[in-house]
């Protein structure tokens, strides 16, 4: 059995966790595909960090075409984030003929429609189930599990940092500023927080749900986005009393073929199950028109998690190279699009 070789692009918070479940994991993963699966080489930001687990030093380079032009690799694991240049070692490793697996949502999402056109002339598979709601196998659920159905609503609590700062705000009272810098004192919060507080990181999100559910190509300016950048204590101790929670939610709605996706603070009915979902957690809400009301629920991000997906979608990969049919999940048949209220 000929390993299935694997180049990593970046060893941070979720670079380790696949490095732990590929090689904690091997065992299980190796007897689903009938190969193993090793990580060959790494690029990381710095061959000097120091790091919480053991790799050999040899696997490692600061040069990721390096890594990109290794012709014995056959997947690319893209976990180093960033768009520019991320984006080109990635149409260059599909240029050569490699597989790709990335938890790029800011890539995905402005990009996606690019990428996937050339995986498709490629013939390789581009999986990233990774970029929305971590550990939430919520890609996969949308694109397999309901292609059955005509998906009529998704609403999703798919940022953590917003979530625990308005559970912190609602269960506790707390200011937002106070609750802000306790986020980002733990590591929920990007380092510039921007983004996840005023909505963006959860637009990119709902543009990679939409295009999934509704089957046509959701941009990102398609997405109307608030942050909770000015939501106060007072508003969620007076929605609490009116028998509501506020949640920074995506909004993803349909009426016959027009759609449209927002992202705002919502007051939501505390009976609703989407209003007990507290903390760093994540969770979607599909309404299917055949299969009513589904909701996923768990950790939207976080080293294990995140990595979980990561390896899954690898496994995914390796199983189509053993079947010989990468990049047929690509041909998605988009239809046109009709945002509401949208005169064109
Ligand atoms: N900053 C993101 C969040 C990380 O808080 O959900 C996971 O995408």
């Amino acid at each position: 059995m000929k390993p299935v070789k694997v180049g990593l692009l970046g060893l941070g918070t979720v670079g380790t966790g696949v490095v732990r479940i590929v090689e904690g994991h091997q065992e299980d993963l190796s007897s689903q595909v009938g190969s193993p699966i090793v990580i060959e080489k790494i690029a990381v930001k710095s061959l000097d960090k120091k790091r919480n687990i053991e790799i050999e030093r040899s696997k490692l380079t600061e040069d990721p075409w390096e890594v990109i032009r290794d012709p014995e690799i056959d997947v690319i694991v893209e976990v180093m984030g960033g768009i520019a240049g991320t984006k080109e070692y990635i149409l260059e490793a599909l240029d050569r003929g490699k597989h790709i697996v990335t938890a790029n949502k800011d890539l995905m999402a402005l990009y996606g429609s690019e990428i996937l056109a050339k995986a498709l002339e490629k013939q390789c598979d581009v999986f990233y189930e990774a970029s929305v709601a971590g550990g939430i196998p919520i890609i996969r659920t949308l694109i397999e599990g309901f292609s059955s159905d005509r998906i009529m609503k998704i609403m999703g609590i798919v940022n953590g940092t917003t979530n625990y700062i308005l559970s912190k705000m609602s269960q506790e009272g707390a200011s937002y500023e106070d609750v802000l810098a306790e986020a980002q004192e733990l590591g929920y919060a990007e380092a510039d927080p921007t983004s996840d507080v005023e909505g963006l990181d959860a637009a990119r999100k709902m543009a990679i749900l939409g295009t999934l559910g509704f089957r046509t190509n959701v941009e990102l300016q398609d997405v109307q986005v608030r942050g909770i950048s000015s939501v106060s204590k007072e508003d969620i101790q007076y929605a609490k009393r009116l028998g509501y929670e506020m949640k920074l939610l995506g909004i993803a709605d349909r009426q016959d073929d027009e759609f449209s996706i927002a992202v705002q603070p919502t007051m939501v009915k505390k009976s609703h199950p989407i209003a007990a979902v507290n903390g760093v957690f994540n969770a979607v809400y599909v309404y299917g028109e055949a299969v009513g009301e589904t909701m996923f629920y768990g950790a939207g991000a976080g080293e294990m998690p995140t990595a979980t997906s990561v390896v899954a979608d690898l496994v995914a990969v390796v199983k189509n190279l053993k079947l010989g049919v990468n990049g047929l999940k690509a041909i998605v048949p988009y239809k046109p699009k009709k945002l509401k209220n949208d005169d064109q």
